[in-house]
């Protein structure tokens, strides 16, 4: 019998989309993100929140803050409260926000990409990942490149949003937030974290990949996020982010065979370990900066070498932005 209603289609296009945050930043720029895409029928969007089982603590006391770095530099992964998702679901994108921990994703991400479920879920999927950090990503999304290689997914688009304010600035408003809580400027330094207007701006993704999706561009022509500046790659970190993950992967390894994370083996190596890192942060950081500022006509071709290399797949051209302001 015709009785006249139409049936509604129902969703034509799957998202999971990631979630973990401790201030609550990188779940407001999720938000912005997902906001078109949730509210189209069309698409279908399931939120997976992470849970540790041990939670980190915020804002982290000076201990639980440093102890947090041998675990997250080796990628060890921590325990995750049971996951939503079964294993058989079949997604057409996967979104996935990351903030950075010591030069790495940060454990919850890490410990999802490692789960066996979300291996499962994650094959054969594209993946849009978006980062917001205070300006440390690059050797993160190697490392996060790996992991996806690993489950066997297809990174597509990378989003990154870092702390505006200066770089040497962000070494103090940056740990002052997450050791205290308090992210407004002080003493003439701004204030940590991302802007409201940087959050509120990146709505534009969101209705990139909405129409991506519905023209099923995600399949084979990605990205679907060129020409949005999703990306600007300061090449003159690269060098900083190289030593310090050395370093992290040498004295990481120390405090992991010392002790499991919390315990007082740690506290001796940990206390030699910040004098070294704050060494490095005081003279390393400033004196790279300065060599390549004296040495950039030399290494100009090579430092846009790795500005085009960190800038895929979405790039840092803005040609299109316009296109979706609103
Ligand atoms: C333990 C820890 C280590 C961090 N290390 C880095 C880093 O290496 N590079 C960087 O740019 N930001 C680093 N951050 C800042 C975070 O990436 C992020 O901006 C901040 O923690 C806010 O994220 P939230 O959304 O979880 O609140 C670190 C934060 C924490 C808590």
């Amino acid at each position: 019998m015709n009785t006249g209603i139409l049936k509604s289609p129902g969703p034509i296009k799957k998202v999971l989309v990631i979630q973990y945050s401790q201030t609550g930043q990188l779940t407001a720029l999720t938000e912005q993100i997902i906001a078109p895409l949730k509210a189209d029928p069309r698409i279908a969007v399931q939120v997976e929140a992470l849970v540790p089982l041990k939670p980190f603590p915020f804002p982290w006391s000076f201990f639980s803050f440093l102890d947090a770095f041998p675990e997250s530099a080796h990628m060890v992964p921590p325990a995750l409260a049971p996951l939503s998702l079964k294993g058989d679901e079949d997604f057409d994108l996967v979104i996935l926000p990351y903030q950075v921990w010591f030069l790495a994703p940060s454990q919850p991400i890490t410990a999802f990409l490692k789960h066996p479920l979300a291996q499962r879920v994650l094959r054969g999927k594209p993946v849009v990942t978006v980062i917001a950090c205070r300006n440390m990503w690059l050797s993160a999304q190697e490392k996060l490149k790996s992991l996806l290689a690993g489950a066997g997914a297809r990174l597509i688009d990378n989003v990154v949003l870092t702390d505006p304010g200066p770089l040497l600035a962000t070494f103090i408003t940056t740990p002052r937030w997450l050791l205290s809580g308090k992210k407004a400027g002080f003493w003439g330094m701004p204030a940590a974290g991302l802007t409201d207007a940087q959050i509120r701006g990146s709505r534009r993704y969101g209705l990139a990949l909405r129409e991506g999706l519905l023209n099923h561009r995600e399949k084979d022509n990605p990205p679907l996020l060129a020409g949005l500046g999703a990306v600007q790659v300061d090449p003159r970190l690269y060098f900083s982010e190289k030593t310090g993950t050395r370093s992290f992967f040498v004295w990481g390894k120390l405090l992991l065979a010392a002790g499991q994370p919390g315990s007082w083996q740690r506290v001796p190596l940990l206390a030699l370990y910040v004098a070294f890192l704050i060494m490095m942060i005081v003279t390393l950081v400033p004196t790279s900066l300065a060599v390549q500022a004296l040495l950039r006509p030399f290494m100009r071709q090579w430092l846009s070498k790795i500005e085009a290399q960190f800038e895929q797949p979405s790039g840092s051209s803005t040609e299109r932005s316009h296109i979706y302001e609103d």
